[in-house]
C-alpha cells in the first residue's frame, strides 16, 4: 500500500470546513461528515454486528473530537434486509453490540448517526424466499434487471406491491429502529431514500407504478418517506433526524437526469420539509449524493452526470446540508461548497482508507490509497489495518 502520489494535498484547516457547526443537537468541531458506507462485516445469521472488529473499526474514525459519523445502513427489520452481512438493528443481540459502538465514539467526544436501511427490491429474492420472507417493491413491476427477475421467479418468489398495511408495518419498524438505536446511545438517525433503496424507489416515477395513494402522482410517490419522516419526529423529536437523497442516482436502476420529472420529485419532498421546518419541526439536516457519484461502484470521475446539480435544493430547504460525491480528492471543491455556512462534507472511500482522514485533510497531509477489493469482504484486512500518518510514514509510504 501506499499514498495516492497523484493527489497533491491542500490544508483545509483554515477554512470553514473546520468551522464548528450544530447538527441536531450535536456540537460537531468541523464540517468533515463520515457517510453511510456498507462494509459487509456482519453476522450471519442474526445480521449482528461484528463482534471483534466493529467496534474498533468506528473508534479508528472517530478520534478527532466533535467529528460526526454516520453508520453503514443498518436493517430495521428481517422483511427490510437480504444481505446477510449488512447489521441490522432490530433485535436485542443487534442492539447489545451497537451499545459498545456508540460508546467508543462517544468516548472520542465525536457523534455516531445510524442509518436506517430498506432495499426493497435491490434485495436478493432467493435469499428472502431462504428465510421466508417477501421480495418487496412498490410495484410487482419493473424489476430491477432480469436477473433479480429470474431470481425471483426460480425462488418462487415474485416482487411483491406492498399492500398499505404492510407500508404501516414498515413505518412501525421504522419507529422501533430509531428507537432502538437512540435508547442504545446513537445521537441520531437517518433514514436512508437514496441510492435506489426501497424509500427512492418509491419516489421514482418509472420505478413506482402504483396506483392508489403512493403512486401515480409526484405527491403520491413522495407520501411513504414523509410518512416516515413524520412518524419518527413524532416519536424521537426532529432534531435526532436526518434524510438522504441521491436526485441522480443510477444505481439500483434508478431514473436519473434521463427522467424530466426528477427534480421536480426531490423539489417537491424538500419543500414538504421545509414546509414542516417553518411549522417548527426542522430534521437536523438533508443529506446529498452529488451527480458527481451516480454509482458508487464506479471508481472517482467516472459515471458522473455534468447536466444537473443539487443547487434546487439550496432555493427550497434552508437548513444544514451534507454533501457527498468524490470530494476528498478535490480540495477546491470542498473548499466552495463550505462556504455558505450551512454546508457540510462527506468523505467516503478515502476516510475508510485513512483513520485520521479529518486531521490530514486539516493539515493538508499525503492520503492512503483505498483497496476496493477490501470494501465488502469479510476481513479485518481493509477495515482496521489501514495505518494512520505517522504509521504509514514507517511503514515506508
Ligand atoms: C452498497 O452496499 O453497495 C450500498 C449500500 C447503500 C448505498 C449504496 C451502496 O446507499
Amino acid at each position: 500500500m501506499s499514498f495516492n502520489k497523484d493527489f497533491k494535498p491542500v490544508a483545509l484547516g483554515d477554512t470553514n470546513l473546520f468551522k464548528p457547526i450544530k447538527i441536531g443537537d450535536c456540537e460537531l468541531q468541523h464540517r468533515c461528515v463520515y457517510p453511510p458506507l456498507t462494509r459487509m462485516r456482519a453476522a450471519h445469521p442474526g445480521n449482528v454486528p461484528n463482534k471483534d472488529w466493529a467496534a474498533e473499526y468506528y473508534d479508528q474514525r472517530s478520534k478527532f473530537p466533535g467529528s460526526m459519523l454516520i453508520t453503514e445502513g443498518a436493517f430495521i427489520s428481517a422483511q427490510a434486509g437480504g444481505y446477510d452481512n449488512a447489521p441490522g438493528i432490530w433485535s436485542d443481540e443487534q442492539v447489545a453490540e451497537w451499545k459498545k459502538i456508540f460508546a467508543k465514539v462517544h468516548e472520542n467526544k465525536s457523534f455516531l448517526w445510524v442509518q436506517l436501511w430498506a432495499l426493497g427490491y435491490a434485495s436478493y429474492p432467493d435469499t428472502m424466499a431462504r428465510d421466508g420472507l417477501r421480495y418487496d417493491a412498490p410495484s410487482e413491476n419493473p424489476y430491477m434487471d432480469a436477473e433479480s427477475k429470474e431470481k425471483a421467479k426460480k425462488a418462487n418468489n415474485p416482487q411483491h406491491s406492498l399492500t398499505k398495511a404492510e407500508i404501516k408495518e414498515y413505518i412501525d419498524n421504522y419507529v422501533k429502529a430509531a428507537k432502538n438505536s437512540l435508547a442504545a446511545g446513537a445521537d441520531g438517525v437517518e433514514i436512508h431514500s437514496a441510492n435506489g433503496y426501497l424509500l427512492n424507489q418509491f419516489l421514482d416515477p418509472n420505478v413506482n407504478q402504483r396506483t392508489d395513494e403512493y403512486g401515480g402522482s409526484i405527491e403520491n410517490r413522495s407520501r411513504f418517506a414523509l410518512e416516515v419522516v413524520d412518524a419518527l419526529v413524532e416519536a424521537v423529536g426532529e432534531s435526532k433526524v436526518g434524510i438522504r437523497f441521491s436526485p441522480y442516482g443510477t444505481f439500483n436502476t434508478m431514473s436519473g437526469g434521463a427522467e424530466t420529472g426528477i427534480v421536480a420529485q426531490f423539489a417537491h419532498i424538500i419543500g414538504e420539509l421545509e414546509k414542516r421546518a417553518r411549522a417548527g419541526k426542522r430534521l437536523a439536516y438533508i443529506h446529498l449524493v452529488e451527480p458527481r457519484v451516480t454509482n458508487p461502484f464506479l471508481t472517482e470521475g467516472t459515471g458522473e452526470y455534468d447536466d444537473g446539480t443539487n443547487d434546487f435544493v439550496y432555493s427550497i430547504w434552508k437548513g444544514p446540508i451534507i454533501r457527498a460525491g468524490n470530494l476528498a480528492l478535490h480540495p477546491e471543491i470542498t473548499t466552495e461548497m463550505v462556504k455558505d455556512d450551512r454546508t457540510l462534507c462527506a468523505f467516503g472511500r478515502y476516510w475508510i482508507a485513512n483513520p485520521d482522514f479529518v486531521e490530514r485533510v486539516q493539515k493538508g497531509l499525503p492520503l492512503n490509497k483505498y483497496n476496493r477489493d477490501t470494501f465488502y469482504k469479510m476481513s479485518a484486512e481493509g477495515y482496521i489495518d489501514y495505518p494512520t500518518y505517522d504509521e504509514a510514514v514507517k511503514l515506508g509510504y
